[in-house]
């Protein structure tokens, strides 16, 4: 991918995005929504990847049909809103391999400390997509990346639902080999860290959590 950000603004998309965001929209309903979504930018994050052909046989005769190249796809979630979107997403992938990194923050420092990190082998080998539905200040996103490259991994793509231009810019400065994709750029963070306009705490939206 050779933007640092992109966004997309497919119709689906964004009408799926509208009714996540509204306050009244359940949990049920937010949950299919977000699995629905998940596929469109699965398809948009994957967009690109190399294709080789391969030798097969249909029921009529041999071809040289295309296949994605390379060792399986690395999906890590960030915990634990990024399940939300990893599910979804490994119904397309359902081969991807799966890793998680669980963060939280410490509330003095205001610094992300890891207290999960179980990742794929061969990470090095792999294109890695890293998930998680916001990406807020950039800090735990950021940091998420620096664990997935000391696991080796060269190739690493950034999916999320919304992002805010603070944690863009956050991870273009951390990470600019790093392309980010998102259903929509917000306008800021509020004083609180939350996404403005946002859809609140993505995590306790998915699971009903409060
Ligand atoms: N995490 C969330 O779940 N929501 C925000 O708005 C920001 C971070």
């Amino acid at each position: 991918m050779t933007q640092h950000l992109t966004v997309v603004e497919h119709p689906l998309v964004q009408h799926k995005l509208s009714i996540m965001r509204n306050k009244d929209t359940s949990t049920a309903s937010f949950r299919q929504l977000l699995r629905e979504i998940s596929h469109l930018l699965a398809y948009e994050v994957t967009r690109d990847l190399p294709l080789s052909n391969v030798r097969i046989e249909t029921p009529l005769c041999e071809m040289d049909a295309p296949m994605i190249e390379g060792k399986k796809l690395a999906l890590v979630s960030i915990l634990r809103a990024g399940n939300g979107l990893l599910d979804g997403i490994l119904e397309l992938i359902p081969a991807a391999r799966v890793g998680f990194i669980g963060l939280y923050r410490d509330e003095e420092t205001l610094q992300p400390v890891q207290y999960y990190n179980k990742l794929p082998a061969n990470m090095e080998d792999r294109v890695t997509i890293l998930v998680d539905p916001m990406l807020a200040t950039g800090n735990s996103s950021a940091a998420a990346v620096d664990l997935v490259k000391a696991s080796g991994a060269k190739e690493i793509r950034f999916l999320c639902l919304l992002a805010a231009p603070e944690g863009v810019a956050r991870m273009k400065e951390a990470h600019p080999d790093v392309p980010i994709v998102t259903a929509s750029l917000d306008q800021k963070l509020n004083e609180k860290g939350y996404i403005v306009p946002g859809l609140g705490d993505a995590g306790d939206r998915m699971f009903g959590t409060k």
